[in-house]
């Protein structure tokens, strides 16, 4: 799994998809470029959710606020006050670590170590690895693995009610180590407020303080009730948006997972009071399919329905995903009430009141929110296509099996030699097809080598133009995932590739 992971990083650079941010510079933690393959996939995702969000349903509209916005928005929406992650110091090392993360580290060494302890027993015993041996030893393993599951259990009670005390005391009786240097020697735990700061005006005595928006929802709240009087909206009905939002995570790692500087895609959806229940179950379901529609397997995906809840939510779950190194949050749906809106309220002394002509009042609306990280989607999407394949005759081939409704470039035509008009003729191909799709035109190496590449880049299709092309106004194509080639006319292309990349 490591080395699946450590590929997809290596396949992302060296293909065109993903550098790390001012490289020249030895890159910015957790920060990262999206290049030229990259930014067509991500584009690609972002459209497809749009698509699925705001023209398939006529109830929901767009926006795109600034991500600048008044300080006051973070007072109001809690974010300068609770937008906290706990921290450790290490007097020794001077090092710096997120308490949940460390005790995550820990458990996972601990569960390293009931791995271990198995595989130990088995060389001891070898063949007479016995029933009776067999049950004691896994008997051991499983006290570790669920002494790791009280571990965290207890951390994240601890951390959510902000019991930083116990989460010391927590790490005091474990006896947990720097992972680095192996010193116990911790200080306090404080909390670190996750917002970028910034300033707004010129001359340092009235420059305002703002804040980098942390989620792109506040940017919706506040224009709640612009877009409903504006666009004559009723309820129920929804405000989607594609934006960056940016955090100061103290550990970030695990490449474009957890970045400083991201992008979300939500959407608010504004409901009677009272029936945010149904629409939270309504939309659980709704953005589960919206996943499995890009086929990247059932069992990839499972809900995470939280027993804890943030101090705005009534329900809430995280569609986790299949990820290298293991099932983490994808997306987040959110029954917020009306805790945004009634604080905005509050904060500004401005009504966000909604009259119901059916009902004839006026109430503040519920909210149903569903949150996925773009970023997210993209590691989602191109580590699941990303497959190392073994052919009939025993070679290899890279190919990254992506839904063909993202692949960044739709098809690439090559001819298959570099005179006799053959690259004149695959040109005219590319500037007659570019209009419907995002074409490639390669004429360097073999055409073996350049089908690979195609694969490697994930171009669903392959067409090949050669001497009876001349002749006959007819290119073979060739498709990435089954390798299978047919011989079709020219004129037949602009619908083979169509019906296969649109949604
Ligand atoms: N408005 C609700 C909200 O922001 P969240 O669970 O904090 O909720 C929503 O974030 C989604 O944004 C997450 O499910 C994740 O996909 C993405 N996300 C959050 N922090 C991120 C980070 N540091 N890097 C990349 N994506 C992130």
């Amino acid at each position: 799994q490591e080395d699946l992971f450590k590929n997809v990083v290596s396949h992302a650079k060296e293909y065109g998809f993903i550098f790390p941010s001012s490289e020249v510079y030895d890159g910015l933690s957790a920060v990262y470029d999206y290049a030229q393959n990259g930014v067509e996939l991500k584009n690609n995702i972002r459209q497809y959710w749009w698509k699925a969000m705001v023209q398939m349903h006529e109830n929901i509209v767009g926006l795109d606020a600034a991500i600048l916005m008044h300080p006051t928005t973070w007072k109001a929406s809690g974010h300068v006050d609770a937008f906290n992650d706990p921290l450790i110091d290490n007097k020794d090392s001077k090092k710096r670590y997120r308490a949940d993360v460390l005790i995550e580290d820990y458990a996972e060494k601990l569960n390293q170590k009931a791995e271990k302890e198995i595989e130990k027993a088995r060389a001891r015993y070898g063949e007479a690895f016995n029933e009776q041996e067999f049950v004691t030893t896994n008997a051991r393993v499983m006290e570790y693995k669920s002494r790791n599951r009280e571990i965290l259990e207890r951390m994240g009670r601890s951390l959510g009610n902000n019991d930083l005390e116990d989460v010391k005391a927590l790490i005091e009786e474990l006896e947990i180590a720097d992972p680095e240097t192996g010193s116990r020697n911790w200080t306090d735990v404080k909390q670190f407020n996750l917002m970028f700061g910034t300033k707004l005006g010129a001359s340092a005595d009235n420059a305002m303080d703002l804040y980098l928006r942390p989620e792109t929802a506040q940017g919706i709240f506040v224009n709640f009730l612009n877009v409903q009087k504006s666009g004559r909206m009723k309820v129920p009905f929804g405000i989607a948006q594609t934006g960056k939002a940016f955090r100061n995570e103290i550990v970030a790692r695990q490449f474009i997972f957890r970045m400083r500087e991201f992008e979300q895609m939500e959407m608010q959806f504004f409901v009677r009071p009272g029936e945010e229940m149904k629409w939270y179950d309504y939309w659980k379901q709704t953005r589960l399919n919206w996943h499995l529609s890009l086929g990247l397997g059932v069992t990839n995906y499972r809900f995470h329905d939280h027993e804890k809840l943030a101090h705005y939510a009534n329900a809430a779950a995280d569609i986790e995903f299949n990820f290298p190194f293991g099932f983490k949050e994808l997306e987040g749906i959110h029954s917020r009430t009306d805790f945004d809106l009634k604080a905005h309220e509050q904060y500004s002394g401005r009504k966000l009141q909604y009259f119901d002509p059916e009902l004839n009042e006026n109430y503040v609306p519920y909210v149903v929110e569903t949150s996925v990280g773009l970023d997210r989607m993209f590691l989602a999407v191109f580590s699941t296509s990303l497959k190392e394949e073994t052919l009939e005759d025993g070679s290899t081939r890279t190919v990254l099996a992506l839904p063909s409704v993202l692949a960044p470039t739709k098809a690439a035509v090559l001819p298959l030699i570099k005179r006799d008009g053959l690259p004149e003729l695959a040109q005219k191909i590319v500037d007659d097809l570019k209009w419907d799709f995002n074409m490639a035109y390669d004429e360097k190496d073999a055409v073996g080598r350049r089908y690979r590449r195609q694969d490697a880049l994930g171009t669903p299709f392959c067409i090949t133009v050669d001497h009876q092309t001349l002749e006959d106004q007819t290119v073979t194509i060739r498709h990435r995932d089954s390798m299978k080639q047919d011989r079709v006319a020219i004129a037949s292309l602009r619908q083979i590739i169509d019906s296969e990349v649109n949604m």
